[in-house]
């Protein structure tokens, strides 16, 4: 099977959640994309970019439920996962209340949430797509408010800002290719019935299914 992990944060975890299930691939080269071995291949990508491939490219992939919750992609989630524990929030300088941003400028790496969020509120936000160390963007005035990932707090305390609003709680979750499910059943019910059994920290996982 192709298995489509994220480099980055979640990718140790990932890792130790497939050789719990039994799936096992020697990641021996910091700099190689793709490792195969006993008939399985693992495939890593960006953290952003893992519903992509697992639709296009992958059998069962790896990412946050803010990830999916930001792609086009259409996939099965059958599990959530318990790690990449972390939240999506509104963070601002503290003078800021949430209804103040109203016409306000927000930098984010998840356009598609943020947009959503703040028309479900009726605010009416000018959303700016950055790619990452949102935190300058209120410092350097390119924004008013950032929409960002909070898991210590620690970055966003040491740049002065304060969260506002949390949108919604991350962890990571398994996501499986639609056609894979129907043509490869057999082998991906018994590895999702495997992997249940355990996750990264050898709890059992819950069912997620979306
Ligand atoms: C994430 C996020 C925050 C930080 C939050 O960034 O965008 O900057 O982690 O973590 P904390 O609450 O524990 O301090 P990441 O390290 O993924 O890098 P990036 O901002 O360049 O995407």
């Amino acid at each position: 099977m192709k298995f489509v992990i994220p480099r980055g944060r979640l990718m140790d975890d990932s890792l130790a959640f497939l050789r719990n299930a039994g799936i096992t691939v020697e990641i021996n080269d910091s700099r190689k994309l793709i490792f195969r071995q006993d008939g399985n291949e693992i495939i890593l990508p960006r953290a952003r970019d893992v519903p992509v491939y697992t639709e296009y490219a992958g059998d069962i992939g790896i990412c946050g439920t803010d990830t999916l919750a930001e792609s086009r992609s259409n996939l099965f989630a059958p599990l959530s996962l318990d790690f990449g524990k972390c939240r999506l929030s509104i963070i601002a300088p503290r003078k800021y209340r949430l209804r103040d941003l109203d016409g306000l400028d927000i930098a984010t790496k998840h356009p598609n949430i943020t947009s959503k969020y703040f028309s479900s509120m009726g605010i009416d936000a000018n959303i700016i797509t950055l790619n990452g160390s949102l935190e300058l963007a209120p410092e350097t005035g390119i924004a008013d408010a950032i929409v960002d990932i909070v898991q210590t707090g620690e970055t966003m305390r040491k740049n002065k800002l304060v969260e506002i609003r949390k949108i919604m709680d991350i962890s990571a979750i398994v996501v499986v290719n639609r056609v894979s499910q129907k043509i490869k059943y057999e082998e991906i019910n018994s590895f999702i019935e495997k992997a249940g059994e355990f996750n990264g920290n050898g709890k059992v996982c819950k069912k997620y299914i979306e």
